[in-house]
């Protein structure tokens, strides 16, 4: 063999490896490894055919322009059939348990003319103007679990007592779900989307927990469903039960499929962009001093713990034509994953991409996705991290870490998912909240 042609074998294992790493369940478990092996799929092999034993093939997509280039050409790329990447054997085990292709078919797996009809069920209650009425019971909110945290001492874990709590509230009170739910469809929640983490899964092999997860969700919401079509509310549980897409009652698979979504997207992510942005300030103690020092820069620190955490992995698009991204033909048929954690650490864009810098700006991260399908909370998450952070920095002297991070195991989460801390509380307790 020759000295070239070893070298060039050598590189090809080592992106190899970096996909592996890319791709995995555990892969976002070990942050070092993962920032590795992105940069060097950037830099080496940004539009990279991967080709694994029982997963389809499809491109991974790393690098910043290309993922925002294909999120916005969606006469091209289409959001369905393939949203998230599964296993052969997984897809086919879904095919016979629910006849469809995909788990749920909600607004991530539409594509027009469905994909705009059924966003505007809900969308409306995400703006900017129908959030506003939200935000003094917000802050009287993250009083109450701030005094919550202090009333069982020092010590907490910041993402299953604070942040996971916190923020399925906020989504269950939008639906108009009662809070002594909110601790079981949580977890069901949790299970049907990281059904792959040994602490969140409901039984041993992943696709048993997603059908269990699947199974008793669809139970929870058809009820929900029949009492608000009795029973009319001012929710968004009513607003779903009701609507009519294309002039035509929703059918059944999609009706769930809503449900599904808004109680999955709308509180793992925004609780890991907590947590995980709380475990950034702790590593980087002088931004995190900064922070207390000039709370105006609150706003750009929350945008950088987006960026940082970058909770969702990926999704997938499927090309629709034969076109090309940055010069690399892509074929009519062929299937891309979007990687936004790797388009977020992408050194062309950002400065110091590997340094968390709370007064970072401009910092245009690509978190919520881009185009037609981008996050619709995204607002809401926003209001969310910067309710409970301003109560967070008003009312502790010092929090320092006191245990073992966590971290999601999910080929589509990725996160901080038990985040022990001591804090050193300050300001006396408010009341509770009304
Ligand atoms: C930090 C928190 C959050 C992050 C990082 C996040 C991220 C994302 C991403 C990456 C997408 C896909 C975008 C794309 O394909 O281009 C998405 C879609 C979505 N998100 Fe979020 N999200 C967050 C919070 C929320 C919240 C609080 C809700 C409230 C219900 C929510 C609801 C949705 C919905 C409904 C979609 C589907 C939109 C569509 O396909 O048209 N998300 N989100």
């Amino acid at each position: 063999m020759s000295v070239a042609s070893s070298k060039a074998d050598r590189r090809m294992t080592a992106i190899e490896r970096a996909v592996d790493v890319l791709i995995s369940s555990r892969g976002h478990a070990g942050p070092p490894r993962l920032e590795r092996a992105c940069a060097l799929l950037r830099r080496q092999s940004p539009l990279h055919w991967v080709e694994r034993p029982g997963v389809r093939p499809f491109w991974a997509v790393t690098r910043y322009a290309d993922v925002g280039s294909i999120e916005t050409r969606s006469r091209e790329f289409a959001a369905g059939p393939r949203t998230y990447l599964a296993s052969e054997m997984s897809e086919a085990v879904l095919q016979r348990v629910t006849g469809k292709p995909q788990l749920v078919r909600s607004l991530t797996e539409m594509d027009p003319p469905d994909h705009s009809a059924y966003r505007a069920i809900t969308q409306g209650a995400f703006s900017p103007t129908a959030l506003r009425d939200m935000e003094a019971w917000l802050s009287r909110w993250s009083a109450d679990i701030i005094d919550r945290a202090a009333a069982r001492g020092d010590a907490c874990d910041f993402a299953a007592d604070v942040a996971l709590p916190f923020t399925f509230r906020v989504i269950g009170r939008m639906l108009g779900t009662p809070e002594s739910d909110d601790a079981r469809l949580a977890r069901l929640a949790q299970a049907f989307v990281s059904a792959e983490d040994p602490r969140r899964r409901l039984a041993e092999a992943p696709g048993d927990t997603m059908r269990m997860a699947m199974l008793a969700l669809r139970d929870y919401f058809e009820a929900v469903i029949a009492d608000r079509r009795a029973a009319p509310r001012e929710d968004l549980a009513t607003r779903i039960a009701h609507a009519r897409p294309h002039d035509q009652a929703m059918p059944h698979y999609e009706l769930i499929s809503y449900f599904i979504l808004l109680v999955t997207a709308g509180h793992d992510t925004t609780a890991l962009a907590l947590a995980g942005g709380l475990e950034a300030l702790l590593a980087a103690p002088d931004q995190f001093a900064r922070l207390r020092a000039e709370p105006a820069l609150l706003d750009s620190a929350i945008e950088e713990m987006l960026r940082w955490t970058s909770p969702v992995r990926h999704f997938m698009r499927t090309a629709l034509c034969d076109t090309e991204v940055a010069g690399q033909p892509i074929r009519e048929g062929e299937a891309l994953a979007l990687f936004f954690h790797s388009a977020n650490r992408d050194e062309t864009m950002f400065e110091n991409a590997g340094t968390f810098r709370i007064d970072r700006s401009p910092n245009p991260h690509i978190a919520f996705g881009r185009g037609p399908h981008i996050c619709m909370g995204l607002q809401l998450a926003r209001m969310q991290m910067r309710a409970l952070f301003a109560e967070l920095l008003q009312r502790t002297k010092r929090i320092e870490l006191a245990g073992r991070v966590r971290r999601v195991e999910s080929p589509f989460m990725s996160g901080v998912s038990a985040l022990p801390v001591r804090i050193s509380f300050c300001a006396p307790r408010r009341s509770a909240i009304a």
